[in-house]
């Protein structure tokens, strides 16, 4: 039984290879990412493709694979935009993902952004490298009191949540449907506008759909309190670049820490540092003092890459074998 792996990265490779050990698949990583132009070399014998956000399994790479004998698409990740699930069907080709690795990983990951922003770790941190002990622009606020908003409640919103109430928080929240067990624990759920006037901190948590595209932009933003905080890991569609970069030269916007970017397809995961970016809206970005970018990295952590491959690999056995992994909400089709 094999399984290609496209977009792999080494840790990939680590973590696919060790939890493998209980299954004895033939792993084959590719460092490319699938698409038309790399599908034919799936070599012979190959049941499983195993992919990963950026890989395009458009129909014309699923005809291909099924022609090939690939009778399993296990996606490394929870959303699926990337994947003609239609065709896939048709082509009686099962698809299977991970829907939650580690929301805490996400969430933790939050948190370490704004206190590297409200603390202005980053700048202390090269500044003593310099032996530069002084203070001064180090100024800080306190997350103790002030009132932090969460858009969307889920799994991450709620994990993140836990930790703001820990500081002592006063919490706001929005979502299409309230969370009795935070209520229970002090959060306020209010309208999308309440909240945005009412927070001090801005934590986005939904996901991204046609709806909500650019929910931060310039008519909303308007409505936030002058000197908000505003903390993205959810997807970059989420807020309108162009508009937050206004709202960062007026002073409006304070702190930005953002680990997803509506253009980031072309820049993250890549090692760019010998290169030159075209993209001008993330340079005007990462050239703020009070901006901090990372580069979709909220989930990594070796926990939640360690579900990703323990799920990914025990829903691809049960497929092969014919029989339900126990969480059907791995199924796509
Ligand atoms: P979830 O499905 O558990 O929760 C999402 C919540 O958002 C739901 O309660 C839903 O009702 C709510 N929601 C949907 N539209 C909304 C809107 N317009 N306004 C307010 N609430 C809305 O999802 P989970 O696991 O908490 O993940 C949230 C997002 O985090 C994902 O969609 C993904 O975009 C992002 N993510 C980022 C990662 C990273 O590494 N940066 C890793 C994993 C997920």
């Amino acid at each position: 039984m094999k399984i290609a792996f496209f977009s792999a990265k080494p840790y990939d490779k680590t973590f696919f290879n060790r939890y493998n050990e209980a299954y004895g698949f033939e792993l084959e990583f590719w460092e490319t990412h699938l698409g038309p132009h790399i599908v034919n070399a799936i070599t012979p014998g190959t049941e499983a493709v195993c992919v990963f956000v950026n890989d395009k399994l458009t129909g014309e790479v699923i005809d291909i694979m099924a022609a090939k004998g690939v009778k399993i698409i296990a996606l490394r990740c929870a959303g699926f935009n990337n994947v003609d699930l239609e065709r896939a069907k048709k082509q009686g080709i099962r698809i299977c993902r991970v829907p939650a690795y580690s929301p805490e990983a996400v969430a933790e990951h939050a948190v370490a952004m704004l206190l590297t922003l409200n603390r202005k770790t980053h700048k202390a941190y090269n500044r003593v490298r310099e032996q530069n002990f002084s203070l001064n622009g180090l100024l800080g606020f306190n997350l103790y009191g002030r009132t932090t908003g969460v858009i969307g409640t889920g799994k991450i919103g709620k994990a993140f949540i836990k930790i703001m109430l820990g500081f002592g928080c006063k919490v706001l929240a929005c979502d299409l449907y309230e969370d009795e067990t935070l209520k229970a624990e002090g959060v306020q759920y209010l309208s999308f506008d309440e909240v945005l006037n009412q927070s001090d901190i801005l934590s986005l948590h939904c996901p991204l759909n046609a709806e909500n595209h650019y929910l931060i932009n310039e008519s909303s933003i308007v409505k936030t309190k002058k000197g908000v905080t505003i903390i993205n890991t959810s997807r970059g569609g989420l807020l309108n670049t162009h508009d937050v970069i206004q709202a960062l030269k007026s002073g409006h916007i304070a702190y930005l820490g953002i680990d997803v970017y509506e253009q980031e397809e072309q820049l993250f995961f890549k090692d760019l540092s010998g290169s030159i970016i075209a993209n001008d809206e993330i340079q005007r970005l990462m050239s703020f003092p009070n901006v901090l970018v990372t580069g979709h990295q909220a989930f990594f952590t070796e926990e939640a890459l360690s579900q990703i491959a323990t799920i990914t690999l025990n829903s691809i056995d049960h497929l092969i074998k014919g029989s339900a992994p126990a969480d059907p909400s791995v199924l796509l089709v």
